[in-house]
């Protein structure tokens, strides 16, 4: 960027006028965590005076919250940031500038990269930085084409503002609490050991209090994030180490709170506590998402993934023993290097076997830094595209099945928003199965107990049972 451009943005021009206010967009890219990371940002952002816009092109501060899972994931991100520059030149001929933040995976991963490929881009931000924000926007506004890609040793969850009881309102009766960041396992396709970082938790104490904050405005669902959420090993007030399943305990005992879930866990670190915790804790959903990425050993050990697919139908067993109505989805990577036709097989006899209420399927992405992007026996696209569309065809049917098989049971449901028509409401099953039923708007907050009456293709029907609408 020019020198010109940078005195122009630091121009009072460049900001609105005074008594004018300030709106910032945010966009997230991927998965769970980083919507919650997108909610504290803009909770930074409402610190420092912005209001949420809908749209980018009302918005004076653009961050694009990004992912670099796989690479679709990157190129899409930098195909939106063309038309962010576009948007940035036009703004600035009308007499008024944005500042465009690149935060998340991508952000962490590329750093500088992305001022070289995109230089209308003012901050880069990464995802343990994101707490500086602040004081970041100040320095690009003097200079812009700050980088923050670090991993700070400072605890960003203490440094960022609470959500106001308003933002938490907004959001929804439904809320993510991240708990734990990072992973150690290095499965050998994943960028997210290099940029999220090593495993670390916070404290009972500060995720309890954010839930309790949540539920005291209306929260009454939270699902408990990790990369790795399961390996959690936060400590509780008298420094104790404290595993998931205690704290999914403490988190049950906040008043307000219905129903807990968490993701994303490794089978590694499905200790029998938190099995059990799935028998004992009412408000537990009898739901699980445990990617297995594989059924054929040969596969398993070449990802690095530290168990086996016995290893695998084993905790299903346990846990289907602990809580008979649980269901399972899971993730799932074709054409990994090396695949051959007995391995896909392998895995879909352990789709056949487990049984999936749903399950996400991706072709193998080489990521640049990890042992797999190098390791020989990459499978032909045409190869991948084929296994891909067989296995999406059987966990179709089988979530298809599975829906099928909830008609005629009683679900709880917590009812979430207004329905697609007038007099109904939506809300989600235990299942993550999205419900409508007909009832008064005053549902939306409870959980419900509702009869299930059909299965669409991607909802259920059901009416409600108790409380009565
Ligand atoms: N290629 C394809 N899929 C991947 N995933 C992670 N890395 C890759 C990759 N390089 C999938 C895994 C993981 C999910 C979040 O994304 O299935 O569980
Ligand atoms: Fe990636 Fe999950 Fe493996 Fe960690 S456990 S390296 S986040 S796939």
């Amino acid at each position: 960027m020019s020198d010109s451009n940078v005195l122009e943005d630091a121009r009072p021009s460049a900001s609105p006028a005074r008594g004018e206010e300030r709106r910032a967009f945010i966009k997230s890219f991927g998965c769970q965590m980083n919507v919650y990371d997108a909610e504290r940002m803009a909770d930074i952002a409402a610190e420092e005076g912005y209001r949420e816009a809908q749209r980018a092109e009302d918005a004076d501060l653009i961050v694009l919250n990004t992912c670099h899972i796989r690479e679709r994931a990157s190129e899409k991100i930098y195909s939106e940031l063309g038309k962010l520059k576009e948007l940035k030149d036009q703004r600035r001929r009308a007499g008024r500038g944005v500042t465009l933040i690149v935060a998340g995976c991508l952000a962490q991963a590329e750093g500088a990269e992305i001022l070289r490929r995109q230089p209308a881009v003012d901050v880069v931000v990464g995802p343990q930085s994101y707490h500086r924000l602040p004081e970041l926007l100040r320095e690009a506004r003097l200079r812009p084409g700050v980088v923050a890609a670090d991993f700070p040793a400072e605890d960003k969850f203490a440094r960022l503002p609470p959500a106001t009881p308003d933002a938490i309102a907004r959001r929804g009766v439904a809320a993510f609490v991240t708990v734990q960041e990072g992973c150690d396992k290095f499965c050998s396709f994943c960028v997210v050991p290099y940029t999220r970082g090593a495993e670390s938790s916070r404290s009972v104490r500060a995720v309890v209090d954010e839930i309790a904050r949540l539920a005291a405005a209306g929260v009454r669902e939270v699902m408990l994030l990790g990369q790795n959420v399961n390996a959690y090993h936060g400590r509780d007030g008298d420094g104790r180490p404290v595993g998931l399943a205690e704290l999914i305990r403490a988190a049950a005992a906040v008043p307000g709170i219905a129903r807990l879930r968490y993701a994303t866990s490794h089978p590694g670190d499905m200790n029998e506590e938190l099995i059990a915790a799935h028998r004992d804790v009412a408000a537990l959903a009898p739901y699980l998402h445990l990617p297995v990425q594989s059924g054929s050993d040969r596969v398993l050990k070449a990802m690095n993934r530290r168990h086996r697919a016995a290893d695998y139908l084993d905790i299903v067993a346990r846990a289907r023993a602990a809580r008979p109505d649980i269901a399972f989805s899971s993730d799932f990577i074709v054409g990994y290097p090396g695949e051959t036709d007995a391995d896909f097989e392998a895995t879909l006899r352990l789709i056949r076997n487990v049984g999936f209420a749903s399950a996400y399927a991706f072709k193998y992405s080489p990521r640049p830094g990890t042992p797999a992007a190098e390791a020989a026996g990459q499978i032909d696209a045409s190869i991948k595209e084929r296994r891909l569309a067989e296995l999406q065809a059987l966990v179709e049917d089988q979530r298809q099945a599975f829906n099928q098989a909830t008609v005629g049971r009683r679900l709880e449901v917590l009812f979430e928003k207004p329905g697609r028509r007038a007099g109904q409401v939506a809300g989600r099953s235990p299942y993550m199965q999205a419900v409508f039923a007909d009832g008064p708007e005053s549902l939306i907050g409870v959980m419900a107990q509702v009869e299930i009456i059909a299965a669409e293709a991607h909802s259920l029907r059901g009416r409600v049972v108790s409380p009565a609408s």
